[in-house]
Parts: C-alpha cells; structure tokens; sequence
C-alpha cells in the first residue's frame, strides 16, 4: 500500500473483505510513524518511509496506489520497473498526458493497470448496468452523475499543482466513467461543454462545475460536481432511456435514517457534517461504496490475465474528457476531446430509431386521458402529417 491516509485506510478495511485471501504486506508513507501506526492497526509485517523498497519487497505482487494525484505517476513508473501489478486510485492522473504514460508504462512493463473507481463498483451500480446492458431501459438517451460533498479533507486537494485542478478532476472522474459505463465504453466520447466557478473557496481551482460530454452516437453524459454543497454527500445516478428510466442514490436517504440528539460520538457517513438531528448513515459503507467488489475484480482479473472492469485505458479516457472539460470552462465553447489513442468504435454515427406503429405511421404518443379516452398521435411516414386517432 503507498500512502497511508483516507483513502488508503478504505482500500485496507475493504481488500479482504470478499475474498478473505488477499494480504496486505507492507505500507509506504513519507512519515516512519504513520507507516508504523498503519502496519500496527492492519497488522501488516513490513511498513517503510522508502516507496522502492516497499514496492521492491519480494512478498509483494501487487501494488496499491493511494497517494495524492502529483505522486501517480512517479509511483506507476516504479512499479512497472519492478514488474509489479499495479491498482491506482482515481483520477489515474492530473491530465491525459499523464495518464497516457501511465498507460504505456504498464502496457510496455507487461504488468496489470487496474483503475480504483470504486463508484463504478457500487451493488446499485453493477444491477443497474447489468439491467442497461439487458435492454430494460431501451437506447440510453442521457446519463447523469452527481457528486457533491463540501469538500476535501487534505489540504493537497486545494493546491492546483498536486490535485491537478479542483472538483471536476476530483470529483468529476467518478461521474464521468459511471456516464460512460452507462452509455457504452466502445462509444466515442467527442467533445464537452462544461460551466465552472469557484464561488466558495479562495482557491485557484473551481470548486463547482457542471459539463455536458456528447458522445459519437449522440447521447449525452451529464456531471454535476461541488466542494460547495452542504449537507453531507451527495452520490446520485440518473439513467434515461427510451423505454425506461434508473434513480440511484448511493449515499443520502438510502433508506437508513437515525435521529439523535448528539449524544455519544458516533461515526456516521463519509463527509457527513453533523451528528445529530436528522442523520442519514451508510450501513456498511466500503460495500456500499463499491470497494469490496472493486478488489475481487481487480485481483480476479490479475489471475485470470484479463483486463478489469475499468483499467488504466479507462482512465486515461476519462483524463482525456476532464481535459476538454476544462478547455470548455475556459473558452466557453464546446471543446473536442482529444483522444490519440481511441480504442472503441469508429463506426457510430448520430442516428435515430423512431417508434413505428404500422407500415404507413410512426408513433408519436400513445394517451389515456383522466377520463379513461385513449387516443394516439401518430404521424404519416411519407406526407408527414401528424394526426390524431381515438381509440
Ligand atoms: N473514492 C475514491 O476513490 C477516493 C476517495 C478519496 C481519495 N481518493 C484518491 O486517493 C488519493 C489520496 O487521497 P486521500 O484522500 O487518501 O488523501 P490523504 O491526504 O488522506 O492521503 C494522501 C496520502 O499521500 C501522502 N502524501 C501526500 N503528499 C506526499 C508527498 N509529497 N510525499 C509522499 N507522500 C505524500 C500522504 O502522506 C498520505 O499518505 C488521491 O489521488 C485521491 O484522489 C479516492
């Protein structure tokens, strides 16, 4: 494990949480005392101040990167000199072009780039892509994610130079691959319309944004993401499509609600603000989070030499979209994504599927009004006229 803080302990608390056989050897931090207090609270046998040695260490065939964002890429490039797997936490890197190299690096080392975006391993998440992916909601037509939290517990976050940028490319990696899933990972992303301010915070980086990603075959992904919003976090999910629709909300108001007076000190959410009152807390959160089925894919994938659910491929796309989000929040226009290395279809175009209702009509709308009446509007596939017809 490199790092030993927030997330770190999340990634510890979940790695044998399924498959009760992977081991967590040793830990890196830059500070000998928080290695120990790691390794003693996860009862590791090795803990280090050195990145090498703990990567170099012979008992360890897999390494997990939960360092801050400017250390990705120097910590991907040590492990793929060892020849060691490597798992990296989101965003993969603070732009595509590092991301890029992170890419080639474990693809030239032969080793495995497995991407830790946990969100896209939610129990809501995988059903509701599984019941996509099915058919039951029909053509996805939008797909929209929000996360929105008051913002970052470390200070490196607010620092442009380590973060890379502020809630788009910290949050926005999450809503981005979970639009993407849902629209199709073989679609081209093509070019991003994105809003962003900093309104709260005497930051250099925006701590609000929304975006628009249009993707080849004309469906839109939307991201909605703050380090202003108050109230805890908001991890929510909308999916429409032409014969259905999908709400998930993977955090607030999941059906666990606790009231207190604030007596006792209880944990209760990741980025909750309060303990008392109204309290919405997350049963068994590194599940609930997606952790636990993010790590049995991950070391799944490593033994039967196939690629994860999301790889480091998958992030540089996503690195690649944040790009032209920003580019767009600049110009104020949409930006193209500029992808080099495109490895999806190159056969999609907009297109449009209308519902027929017989050889000569389409069907517009089919109604049953308060009254019980049922009528249908249709419209003639050759003249173009739209009529009425009562049922
Ligand atoms: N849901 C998620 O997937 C999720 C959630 C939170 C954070 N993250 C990601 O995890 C990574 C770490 O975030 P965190 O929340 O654990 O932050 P954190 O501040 O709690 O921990 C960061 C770790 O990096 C180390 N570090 C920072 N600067 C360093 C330096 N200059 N040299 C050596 N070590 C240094 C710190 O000591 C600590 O061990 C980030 O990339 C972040 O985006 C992912």
């Amino acid at each position: 494990m490199l790092g030993s803080g927030f997330i770190a302990r999340f990634y510890a608390d979940s790695l044998a949480a399924q498959r009760r056989k992977d081991v967590l050897v040793s830990v890196y931090s830059r500070s000998m005392e928080r290695a120990e207090k790691f390794a003693k609270d996860y009862g590791l046998p090795h803990y280090s101040n050195s990145l090498a040695e703990v990567v170099e260490n012979p008992d360890v065939d897999v390494v997990v990167i939960a360092l801050s964002n400017d250390l990705h890429l120097g910590a991907v490039e040590a492990c793929a000199k060892a020849g060691k797997h490597v798992l990296c936490t989101k965003p993969l890197g603070r732009t595509g072009e590092e991301a890029k190299k992170m890419l080639e690096m474990v693809e030239k080392a032969g080793i495995m780039g497995g991407y830790l975006e946990d969100l896209c391993y939610t129990p809501k998440f995988l059903k509701s892509l599984n019941s996509v992916k099915a058919g039951s909601i029909g053509r996805v037509l939008w797909a929209k994610s929000r996360e929105t939290h008051p913002g970052p517990h470390s200070d490196w976050f607010w620092n442009m130079e380590q973060s890379g940028g502020g809630a788009i490319v910290d949050l926005g990696c999450h809503c981005i691959e979970i639009s993407r899933n849902f629209i199709g990972k073989d679609i081209k992303p093509v070019e991003v319309m994105c809003w962003a301010a900093t309104q709260v915070h005497p930051i250099a980086a925006e701590d609000h944004a929304i975006g628009l990603v249009k993707y080849a075959n004309g469906v839109i992904g939307q991201f909605e993401v703050s380090w202003c919003f108050r109230g805890g976090m908001d991890l929510r999910d909308e999916v429409m499509g032409s014969e259905g629709t999908i709400w998930l909300n993977n955090f607030l108001r999941t059906g666990f609600e606790m009231f207190s007076t604030g007596k006792g000190t209880n944990y209760v959410a990741e980025k909750a603000e309060s303990s008392s009152g109204w309290l919405f807390p997350v049963g068994d959160e590194v599940h609930e989070l997606g952790y636990s089925h993010m790590f049995t894919d991950m070391f799944e994938s490593i033994e039967q030499k196939r690629e994860p659910l999301e790889s480091f491929y998958d992030g540089y796309v996503v690195n690649c979209i944040i790009d032209a989000a920003y580019r767009s929040a600049k110009s104020r226009n949409w930006e193209p994504v500029q992808l080099d290395d495109w490895r999806g279809r190159t056969d999609v175009t907009e297109g449009h599927e209308f519902a027929s209702y017989d050889d000569q009509y389409y069907l517009i709308k089919e109604e049953i009004l308060p009254n019980g009446e049922k009528k249908l509007i249709l419209k003639d596939k050759t003249t173009g006229a739209v009529e009425r017809r009562d049922l």
